[in-house]
């Protein structure tokens, strides 16, 4: 196979001694050990055929620490942070590791984890079409990542310049419930 698209994810959002720890363990295999054992069952094909493509779903949640949404946020830093160490392993094989990283986006991902109605998802989002053009066009030119949006770009960019501890409140901020819908906010069931 010459492209592997490890896309598969969800969230279990909500305050971490609250959140079930059964739907967190699926969802650290899920986006962290599923992704990392089918590149390490692809690659060595790619590698005796000298072509071969990986598109990683990271986040602009790989880039912050998430109050609110710990553990999701720290499975997307370790998607960021695997695929641009093996993208480097990789230089000069014809083999590339593409992690993509949207800011919240228009798909089922929101309401499946009860969190729609959070600031992050109240604000301007990115439709699915614009995320995948991004993550295909990323993985043709074989660059090691990608922000989706010129708002997420700026966003990221920022952060390099911010305290660690206000990039922390931030995040914390924006991923609790908008005061205009928190009133009819269905708490998380786990
Ligand atoms: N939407 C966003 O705001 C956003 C932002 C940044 C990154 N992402 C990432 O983008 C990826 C795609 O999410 P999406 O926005 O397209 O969400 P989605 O509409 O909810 O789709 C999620 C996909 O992952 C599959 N999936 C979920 N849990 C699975 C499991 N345990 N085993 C196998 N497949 C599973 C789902 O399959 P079924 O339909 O069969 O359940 C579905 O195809 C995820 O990795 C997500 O973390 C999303």
């Amino acid at each position: 196979m010459d492209v592997l698209v490890n896309n598969a994810g969800f969230n279990v959002y909500g305050p971490f001694w609250e959140t079930s720890a059964q739907k967190e363990l699926q969802m650290m295999q899920v986006h962290m050990v599923t992704l990392t054992h089918l590149t390490k069952l692809f690659l060595p094909g790619m590698l005796e055929r000298k072509f071969g493509k990986v598109l990683n779903l990271a986040s602009t949640a790989s880039f912050t620490p998430g109050a609110g949404d710990a553990v999701y946020c720290a499975t997307k830093a370790y998607v960021l942070s695997f695929s641009e160490a093996i993208a480097e392993e990789l230089k000069g094989t014809g083999v590339t590791v593409t992690a993509l990283c949207p800011g919240p986006t228009k798909t089922e991902f929101a309401e499946r984890a009860e969190m729609a109605d959070t600031k992050i998802f109240q604000g301007s989002l990115s439709s699915a079409a614009e995320v995948a053009r991004a993550g295909y066009r990323a993985l043709m030119q074989g660059r090691t990542s990608v922000v989706v949006g010129l708002n997420n770009k700026l966003m990221i960019f920022s952060l390099r310049f911010s305290p660690r501890n206000l990039v922390t409140k931030i995040g914390k901020s924006l991923l609790s419930r908008s005061p205009s819908t928190s009133q009819t906010a269905v708490r998380p069931s786990h």
